[in-house]
C-alpha cells in the first residue's frame, strides 16, 4: 500500500510487537517486496521519492498479495527525523544510494551527521544498518562516518543471493562492477538527547537571485541581478 502522509508532523504508527524493516531509496521494490514475501510475520516500509518507482513498488505488493509491505513517497532524511518510531526499527537498508560524485553536490548525499543522528534515534538498540554501493569513494566516506561514530559497531553484512539483489545491483553485477557491502549494529547511547529540529544545511539554502532556464531546458542556474 502507498502510505499518504496527511500530517507531516505526526509520527507514523507501527505496532511495537511486529519487527519493522525500512529501506531507504527502495526504487521499484525488488529487494523489499521479495523480503516481505518471505517474512509475512514482519513489517516492511520502503521510502522513495520518485513517484513512478513508488507506483511500481505498490503494483508489486498487489501482484504478490503482500499485506505487510508499504511504501511512502517522501524524502528519507525528513522521514527519519520526524515520522518513524523512536528506537522502533530492526533493520534499515540503504542499497546503492545516489553517490553524488561531484564535489559541489556532496551536500546532497544522504550520509552525514544529520542522517546518522536520526538513524540511530530510530533504530532499536541492536538494530542494524545494511549498506551496499558500487561507488568506492562514497563507500569510503560512509564507512569512515560510521567508524568515527561510537554509537555504531561494524558487523558482518547479510549474505544476499541474486534473488535478493536490488534493481540497480542486478544491473551493476551484470556489468561485473565491484560491489562494496557493509553493516553496522546500533549500540545504546546513554547520553542520547531528542533530535534537534531539522534545519537545512547552509549550502542547501536557496541563494539570492533569479532562477533561469538554460541549455535547452536541461539545467537551471542562478543569475544575479546584474546577470549575464
Ligand atoms: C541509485 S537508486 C537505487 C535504487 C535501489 N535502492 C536499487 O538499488 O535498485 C537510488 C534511489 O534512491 C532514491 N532516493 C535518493 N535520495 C533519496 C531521498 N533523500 N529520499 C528518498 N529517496 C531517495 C532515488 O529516487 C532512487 O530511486
Amino acid at each position: 500500500m502507498i502510505i499518504r502522509v496527511t500530517d507531516p508532523c505526526k509520527p507514523l504508527d507501527f505496532p511495537a510487537d511486529v519487527p519493522l524493516e525500512v529501506e531507504v531509496g527502495c526504487g521499484k521494490g525488488r529487494f523489499l517486496t521479495g523480503r516481505a514475501a518471505l517474512h509475512p510475520d514482519r513489517r516492511f516500509l520502503g521510502i522513495e521519492r520518485i513517484p513512478e518507482r513508488v507506483r511500481c513498488f505498490d503494483a508489486k505488493c498487489r501482484r504478490l498479495g503482500l499485506a505487510n509491505a508499504d511504501v511512502m513517497r517522501l524524502e528519507a532524511l525528513y522521514t527519519f527525523h520526524y515520522l518513524l518510531p523512536c528506537h522502533g526499527i530492526d533493520t534499515v537498508y540503504v542499497f546503492f544510494p545516489d553517490p553524488w560524485p561531484k564535489r559541489k553536490h556532496h551536500s546532497h548525499r544522504l550520509f552525514g551527521p544529520r542522517f546518522l543522528n536520526a538513524l540511530h534515534y530510530r533504530l532499536k538498540t541492536g538494530g542494524r544498518l545494511e549498506f551496499a554501493t558500487d561507488h568506492a569513494e562514497y563507500a569510503d566516506v560512509v564507512e569512515g562516518c560510521l567508524a568515527a561514530d561510537g554509537r555504531f559497531q561494524s558487523v558482518e553484512p547479510m549474505a544476499r543471493g541474486p534473488e535478493e539483489w536490488t534493481e540497480f545491483e542486478t544491473l551493476f553485477r551484470g556489468q561485473g562492477l565491484p560491489i562494496r557491502s557493509a553493516a553496522w549494529e546500533a549500540l545504546a547511547d546513554p547520553g542520547e538527547r531528542p533530535l534537534a529540529p531539522l534545519a537545512p544545511a547552509p549550502e542547501d539554502e536557496p541563494r539570492e537571485g533569479v532562477a533561469r532556464r538554460e541549455s535547452h531546458g536541461k539545467e537551471w542556474r542562478l543569475a544575479n541581478a546584474e546577470g549575464d
